[in-house]
Parts: structure tokens; sequence; C-alpha cells
């Protein structure tokens, strides 16, 4: 009888009331909600740095720059000072430097190849690729110049409030830095795992690996010298990286180890300002981003293609709709491995690309039934002539809106998961490498299994074509949706379906970022999904329509991408932060 005593009693009268309460529980996870701004990142610490400095008077591109300052800190797997990236601004109608239906531009701060690159500098004696140090991938050979503190630099002097200075956006870093941050969980089993990257370089070695000690989740880690070169920044401002002891530091370390970066070569890096790329799906307007990324091109041919297709019917998990999307993928990354390139040093067809009546002729042999092999799309406008001479042409994505409505998609890298391994003595600064994203062998693929073409050979100067996309929905000249992710050539179809799961599915933004992805870039012909996503039948389906299909495994990371994003009701204001889930430390932090 004890069974049935005063405590079952009791458990049982709570587990009613708590069961008959009329609580909304939401049953999936909802967007975080702010009325004034949002930083949505990879890092809670870098989030909170751009919210400091929103509530300071700071507009989106101050806080932008914050937040990117401070994820070279606290997020060193992608974000950086040795790296380069894109951020794409929206200036909000009616606002300063904007007009009354608002103005959308683009910073690019991509790397440019070192004054000493040749076409063939990652090719051996035996004609084969070069591994390991000195290749396109490792070591001191493998960086571009980088280009994350110029255009930082130009985006605040030029787009910024002017209510905070330079000094007062570089000071949470500098602060994380040398203060220290307790290491999480993610970053500490992270940087075990790409030990074996980082250990051959003792500068490295020493930081990231504690000297074989390693970092472990609740450490107390502060790192000097990347303080004392925060600080040197903030003193003698953004030049200093170029042209100060930091650059001297550089180019000493390069040249001592047999790397390309010269001083030369820091002197002369320039960010670009472009204008974006703009397209329409039904009945909303894409701000995205140019080459020499080949994301916005790419996106825009897919939704493009998607425009005539019903696809809100097909329903969001089913093996009809993926088959679509996957053979959508293939066409357009097919055209990006034959055309697209830095468009300083090519001619990229961009206006035929996108016309919608080529899109059209590009989807003339689609069978809703059987997959097209990827070797029978060949490129859709011809093959692919270079001109004879130059015309003149791991990452992380974080969003930033502000009380007034300017907004920022930012998405920035050092190319791999803590870039080249590299890290320049007594500056913490670890090195990109990005030139592993230009062609370094026709037909021979990249870390990426990116199979590239002339558009994209090696020339001093030239930027590397890229995959980032970082992306703008609008309607009625209002941002709605603010979106990018890492994940290389994964990046433009992260992009697609997140976009598409809004306007195609209409679900709220936390469960368009949460949903599982696909990823299909021509070669290798092949759909890979993450793990859990698609149901075994969906699999079935998609096989038996020609398709074939891997699951994502530990070596390539189970998951796809990382959409850190923000929507913006547009009846109520209201600003939706949408942290992805597959980056433990993301935060949508707002105020
Ligand atoms: O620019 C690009 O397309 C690549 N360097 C991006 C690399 C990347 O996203 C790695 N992150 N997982």
């Amino acid at each position: 009888m004890k069974f049935f005593g005063r405590p079952f009693a009791a458990a049982l009268v709570i587990a009613l009331f708590v069961a008959c309460t009329p609580v909304p529980l939401p049953a999936q996870r909802a967007a975080v909600e702010a009325p004034h701004g949002l930083v949505v990142s990879a890092n809670h610490l870098a989030s909170d740095a751009g919210v400091e400095i929103l509530r300071k008077g700071g507009n989106a591109v101050d806080a932008a720059v914050a937040t990117g300052l401070a994820l070279a800190v606290v997020y060193p797997y992608a974000g950086n000072l040795g790296g380069g990236g894109f951020m794409l601004i929206h200036l909000a109608p009616g606002g300063p430097g904007s007009g009354p239906d608002g103005r959308d531009l683009v910073i690019d701060y991509r790397e440019t190849a070192p004054a000493a690159a040749t076409k063939n500098m990652y090719v051996g004696p035996d004609g084969k690729l070069i591994a390991g140090a000195g290749s396109s991938t490792v070591g001191w050979r493998a960086s571009g110049i980088p280009g994350s503190v110029a255009g930082f630099a130009l985006a605040l002097q030029k787009y910024g409030s002017g209510k905070v200075t330079w000094a007062d956006v570089v000071e949470p870093a500098r602060r994380l830095a040398a203060d220290g941050h307790t290491v999480s969980q993610w970053t500490a089993a992270s940087i075990r795992r790409f030990a074996p990257l980082l250990a051959p370089f003792a500068e490295s070695k020493k930081i990231f690996l504690k000297d074989g000690a390693f970092l472990a989740t609740g450490d107390h880690w502060v790192q000097p010298d990347l303080a004392a070169t925060l600080a040197r920044l903030q003193q003698h401002g953004p030049r200093e990286f170029y042209e100060g002891e930091t650059a001297r530091r550089i180019a000493a370390a390069m040249a001592q180890h047999g790397g390309t970066l010269t001083l030369g070569d820091l002197e002369h890096y320039r960010v670009a300002e472009r204008t974006p790329l703009r397209g329409a799906y039904r009945g909303y307007e894409i701000v995205t981003m140019p080459p020499p990324s080949s994301g916005g091109i790419a996106l825009l041919q897919m939704f493009g293609m998607l425009e005539p297709f019903e696809v809100g019917a097909l329903g969001s998990t089913s093996a009809a709709k993926y088959h679509l999307f996957a053979e959508v993928m293939k066409r357009a990354f097919r055209d990006r491995a034959e055309y697209l390139g830095d468009p300083a040093f090519v001619q990229v067809p961009v206006a035929r690309l996108l016309d919608p009546a080529y899109l059209k002729r590009r989807m003339a042999d689609y069978s809703p039934e059987h997959a097209t092999p990827a070797s029978a799309v060949p490129p859709g406008l011809g093959q692919f002539v270079a001109p004879a001479a130059p015309e003149s042409t791991e990452t992380t994505h974080f969003s930033v809106v502000d009380a007034a409505g300017n907004a920022v998609a930012n998405t920035y890298t050092l190319n791999g998961a803590y870039g080249s391994g590299v890290t320049i003595p007594g500056t913490g600064i670890l090195m990109n490498n990005e030139m592993d994203d230009f062609t370094s062998r026709v037909g021979v693929p990249n870390s990426y299994g990116l199979i590239q073409g002339e558009a994209n050979a090696i020339v001093p100067g030239k930027r590397p074509l890229s995959s980032m996309t970082p992306t703008f929905v609008l309607k009625d000249h209002h941002v709605v949706l603010v979106t990018g992710s890492p994940g290389g050539p994964t990046i433009i179809n992260t992009v697609l379906q997140v976009i598409s799961n809004v306007i195609d599915f209409r679900m709220p933004v936390q469960q368009a970022v949460d949903a599982p992805r696909i990823n299909q870039q021509w070669m290798p012909d092949v759909i890979t999904y993450e793990r859990y996503g698609l149901s075994d039948d969906t699999v079935a389906a998609l096989r038996a329509r020609g398709q074939a299909l891997r699951e994502r495994s530990d070596d390539d990371g189970t998951t796809q991408g990382e959409a850190e994003t923000i929507a913006i009701d547009p009846k109520t204001g209201l600003r939706l932060g949408a942290p992805d889930p597959r980056r433990m430390d993301a935060k949508a932090a707002g105020y």
C-alpha cells in the first residue's frame, strides 16, 4: 500500500497539474527574439562582442567588425586575422549613405595570390600535385595575402556609424585575448582533432596544443601574442598589419621558412568594393555575392531553374524534391567549374549565365524520374576559352541586424580548419591556405573534391574562386532574411536550402536552419546527406531514380554547413535569430 501513499499522490497531482497547464511549449526550438539588434555567430563570446558595440551606438557594420575580430580570438578554427572573406552590407532605406530604396554593397577582402605565385607552383617534378608541406593546403607556401584586417577597416571607415572608433571595435577582441576566455568543449575537441595539422609548426604547437599538453574544456586560455598584435592594431591602426611590425614579422617568418608572401605583397594588398548580384525568387529579391565568388551566380542560377516548378507542393523532405534539387545543383556546379574565376582576370559571362531563357534551356533535359549522369551535363554555354591576356580579374558566417534596419552578412575564412597550420611567431596569427581554392591542376580535385578549370588558374594578384555566399532576401526593399554558411562548395547548396525552406515551405527561420541538408556539386557525381538526414525509403526512392547517395561520415563531418541566420518579421519588425545547432557554441545575442 505504501506505493499508493502520500508521496505518490502528491506526484500524481503535480503530474496532472503539469499535464493540464495550458502553457504552449514549443515542440521545436524557437528563434531568439530581439526588438532592436541581433548578432548570430558561431561563438557566443563573439556574438556578445557585437552586441556590446551595438549598445554603444554602433551600427550593424561596426558590430560586424567587432564580431569578426573577436572570432579570430575565440574561434581560431575559422575566425581570423590571417585570412579573408566577403562582407555584404545593406544600408536601410532613408538612412545615412543610402537612398529611398536602401543600398546594398559588397566589401571583397578575399586573399590574393602573392607576386611570386606561378600557375604550376604546386605541381612537382613528377607532374603530380605536391602533398604535405609545400602544398597548396599545408605549410608556408599555402597562403594567399590576407585581407581580413583591410576589409574590416574599410567597412568601418566607409559604412560604420562614426559613433565608435577602430580602437573601440578592436577592444573586445583584445580583451578576450589578453584576459583570456574559457575553452569550450567544442574548441577543445576541434583543436585535438586538427592536432596533426598544427603539430609540425612550432609556434602553432606551442599556442594551440600547449606543446602536447592540449587545451581542455573549461581551461582559462590567455593568448598574449595575439593580444599584443591586437593592441598594436588598436594603437597604430589597421595599416600596421600591412606595413608595421606585424607585417615585418609575417614577411620575416615567410622568408625563413620558404614561404611565398613578402612585405611587398602585404603593402600592395587592396580590398575591392563590388556591386552585389540581384535576382528574384517567387516575389522575393535575392541580393548575393558576385565573382570572385561562384556562390551568388550558382545560387541565382538554381533559383532560376527552380522557379517554374511548384516546389512547395513537393513536400520539404520528399524524394521528388531532393531529386529536383540535386539535378539543379549538378547543372549549376557544371557551369561553375567551367566559367567562373576572378573577374579582374577572366571574363565571366554573368548575364548569360543568369538569363532566364538560358536557365529554362538548361533544364530541358530534366526528368523527374531519372538522374542525368554528371558526365552527361555539358557546360551550358560551350567550352570556356581563356582570354589571351588579363583584361585589366574553414570558414565561418555571421549575421548582424541593427535597430535602424541595416544588415551585414559576413563570411570569412582561413579556407581549411586552422588554415595552413602555420602561426606567425610572436603574433598569434594563424595563416590561411586559400591558395588551394585556385585550380592547382586542371582536372584534379582540390581538398573539397572540386574539379576546376582554366578560368581559376593561379596568377599573381588574382583572387581564388570562392563559394562563399553571404546573402540577403528582401521584400519591398527591406531585409527579411540574412544568411550564409561555411562548407566550401556545400555553402551554396546550404544557402539555397535555407532560403527555399523559408520561401517554398514557409518554415519558421529556426526550423529552416535546423532542417537536414543535401549536397550535389556535379563532380563527384553523388548526393551527400547529413547523418540521420534522409529516411531509408527516401534514399531508396532516390537510388531508384539513378542518383548515387552517401551519408556524410566522420571524415567529412557528419553535418553540412553552419547557417547563422537572422529573419526580420516584416509586420512587426521583430528580429529573429537562428543559431545553427551544428555549432555547439553558436549564439544569437540581441537587445
Ligand atoms: O572560399 C571558399 O569557397 C572556401 N575557401 C571556403 C572554405 C570553407 O567554407 C571551409 N569551411 N568549412
